[in-house]
């Protein structure tokens, strides 16, 4: 073999082998401080470290996410009801302030939304997004929250936190990021509790196998309009993993209307496969390019 085609081999090799798709980071979940909102209370700076928000380009805020690698974020597919368009939104990352001038944060352009398809079949079930960030966020500035694995099911009554700048009463959005404990709360009870004085949804499964269900039975805390897509976390081994996404509820913190979130768990798959897909569409189209070009230099060996 020539010098030329050995050195073309090589390149080729390096380029469509050796990229990979982006990976979740082996570092998640370093909170600085392991310790409608409704109920809630403000948090402390560095405790949720992964929380951001999603909002319009004048600043105004839709929704929470959390950041699950450097360059992606986890939010809810009925965020985007208003556009699909990834230039009508931005992130800020980093603070625990719900305006825009605040020190040490960033505002990040989005350049990929990535709605799951099952949200655009039926809007019943697949609440959950990934968003694709024009530039990396910095280690300083945001810490991504781990993932659950597939099989991860937690205790009915396992106390997790969920945090947003969702309305704290009737349609008031908090300024402060807020925090609150929530139990877990089994499907079965939830679909009971959802059905109770609500005969006109009698017949109907609210709870599809993708939900999770948490709050109290009395009520009184609860995530709220405006949390849509931030995290529930709970706490495994002293790691803070992500198990639920803000979704939907009847109200907010009512009793017996507990707070319905995505199971995370039931879409670690899909989404370690999005973030893989997501780089290797270039190496592989590289690589295909670069085919046509290679083979005849190969063959005059
Ligand atoms: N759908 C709401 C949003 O877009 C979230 C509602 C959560 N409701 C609840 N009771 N936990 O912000």
């Amino acid at each position: 073999m020539g010098p030329w085609a050995g050195s073309l081999l090589i390149l080729l090799l390096q380029l469509s082998g050796g990229t990979q798709g982006d990976v979740l980071p082996a570092e998640c979940s370093n909170s600085r401080d392991p310790g409608r909102i409704v109920g809630g209370q403000d948090a402390h700076a560095g405790r949720w470290p992964w929380q951001v928000s999603l909002r319009t380009r004048l600043q105004e805020h839709i929704c929470g996410g959390s950041i699950i690698h450097p360059r992606w974020v986890l939010t809810a597919a009925h965020c985007f009801l208003e556009s699909h368009n990834p230039w009508f939104y931005q992130i800020k990352v980093g603070g625990l302030s719900r305006y825009p001038t605040e020190p040490n944060t960033t505002i990040t352009a989005i350049s990929k939304i990535i709605i799951h398809p099952e949200y655009r079949q039926n809007w019943l079930s697949g609440d959950i997004a990934l968003l694709q960030l024009d530039t990396p966020v910095q280690p300083s500035q945001a810490t991504p929250v781990c993932l659950p694995e597939p099989q991860t099911a937690l205790p009915n009554g396992t106390s997790c936190w969920v945090t947003g700048w969702g309305s704290t009463q009737e349609r008031v959005l908090a300024d402060t990021l807020q925090e609150v404990t929530v139990p877990l709360l089994d499907s079965e009870t939830c679909e009971q509790l959802l059905h109770l004085e609500q005969p006109s949804l009698a017949g109907m499964q609210l709870i599809q196998d993708d939900m999770l269900c948490a709050g109290y039975g009395g009520g009184k805390k609860d995530s709220c309009q405006g949390d849509s897509g931030g995290p529930l976390v709970c706490s495994i081994n002293h790691t803070w993993v992500q198990i639920g996404i803000v979704s939907w509820g009847f109200g907010c913190a009512k009793p017996n209307r507990p707070g319905v979130y995505t199971r995370v768990p039931f879409y670690t798959e899909w989404i370690h496969r999005t973030l893989n897909d997501s780089t290797h569409v270039h190496s592989a189209s590289l690589g295909l390019l670069l085919v046509p070009l290679a083979v005849p230099l190969l063959g005059a060996l």
